[in-house]
């Protein structure tokens, strides 16, 4: 048998950054190890590079961020609405005295654990836990403000969507998001327009 001094083999390279992956596949033969070393950090730095620049990740900074901005009568008040009603506190009702009979329902065995429940009742469980007991926060529904809560670029629209910022631009982009939870959540009805009157944060001088 002859054995080829120039045995083909393949190389499987994953450059992984922030979520995005890209595999590189090289053909390469033994003699070339040397080169292949210089291909790899040829192709693979700049490759780094332009993917870290596209794949800019926006990341959860929590309630207490937004607070800061959104709490006086003229900004519209709302983190304090929000910190009075109970998206604020849908963590906290997984450990309530009603919460073991909605789990037994569901046949789930501990609710503060379970993805079960918390998908509803605490969303960032998994993508930010840091953030877990704020429950259905602020940047559940507006998105990570890790990027869009700087000033500058929260004066505008515009720039704040670029920035990671979730706006919703009819009524019924409005309920269909609403609808992700609540559509027959533990067997009951929901009433769009009541509910959102209940839960609306608008800044006074916009309406
Ligand atoms: C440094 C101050 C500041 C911080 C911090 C801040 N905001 Fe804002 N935000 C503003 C200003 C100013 C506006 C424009 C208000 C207006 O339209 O009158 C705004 C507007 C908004 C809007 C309305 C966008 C639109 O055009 O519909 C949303 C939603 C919002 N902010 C959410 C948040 C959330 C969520 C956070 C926390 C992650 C946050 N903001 C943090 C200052 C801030
Ligand atoms: C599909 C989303 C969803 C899932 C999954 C879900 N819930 Fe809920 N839960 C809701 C919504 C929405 C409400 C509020 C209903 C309302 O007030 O109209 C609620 C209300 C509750 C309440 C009443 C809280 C209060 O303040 O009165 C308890 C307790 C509760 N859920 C426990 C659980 C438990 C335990 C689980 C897991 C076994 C669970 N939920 C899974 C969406 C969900
Ligand atoms: C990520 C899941 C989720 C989304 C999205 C969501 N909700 Fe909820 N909502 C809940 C849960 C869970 C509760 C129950 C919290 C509790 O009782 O502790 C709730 C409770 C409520 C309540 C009762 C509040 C109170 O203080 O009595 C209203 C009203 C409501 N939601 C309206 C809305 C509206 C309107 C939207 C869309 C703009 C919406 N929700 C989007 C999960 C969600
Ligand atoms: C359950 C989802 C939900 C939560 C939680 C929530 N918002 Fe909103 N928010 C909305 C929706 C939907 C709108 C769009 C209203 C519209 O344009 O009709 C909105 C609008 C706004 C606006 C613009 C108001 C205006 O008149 O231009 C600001 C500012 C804002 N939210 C800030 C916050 C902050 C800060 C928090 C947390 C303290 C928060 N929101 C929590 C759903 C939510």
């Amino acid at each position: 048998m002859k054995i080829s001094k120039k045995v083909v083999y393949d190389e499987h390279k994953t450059l992984t950054m922030k979520g995005l992956s890209i595999k590189i596949s090289l053909k390469i033969t033994k003699e070339n190890t040397m080169k292949k070393t210089i291909l790899i950090l040829v192709i693979g730095i700049p490759l780094l590079f332009i993917i870290s620049l596209f794949s800019q990740e926006f990341t959860y900074v929590g309630a207490g961020k937004c607070k800061i901005c959104h709490k006086t009568e003229k900004q519209g008040r709302q983190f304090p609405l929000w910190e009075e009603k109970k998206h604020s506190k849908s963590f906290a009702a997984l450990s309530s005295p009603e919460a073991p009979a909605k789990a037994k329902e569901m046949g789930v065995e501990n609710p503060v654990e379970s993805p079960d429940c918390l998908k509803c009742h605490a969303p960032l469980f998994e993508k930010a836990p840091e953030f877990k007991e704020e429950g259905v926060t602020c940047e559940v529904c507006h998105g990570p403000g890790s990027a869009y809560k700087k000033l500058k670029i929260m004066k505008s629209r515009e720039e704040s969507v670029k920035n990671g910022l979730t706006v919703y631009d009819t009524p019924e982009e409005k309920k269909e998001w609403c609808l992700t939870c609540h559509e027959n959540a533990h067997g009951q009805s929901f009433d769009f327009e009541a509910s959102w009157e209940k839960i609306k944060h608008p800044v006074p001088e916009k309406q």
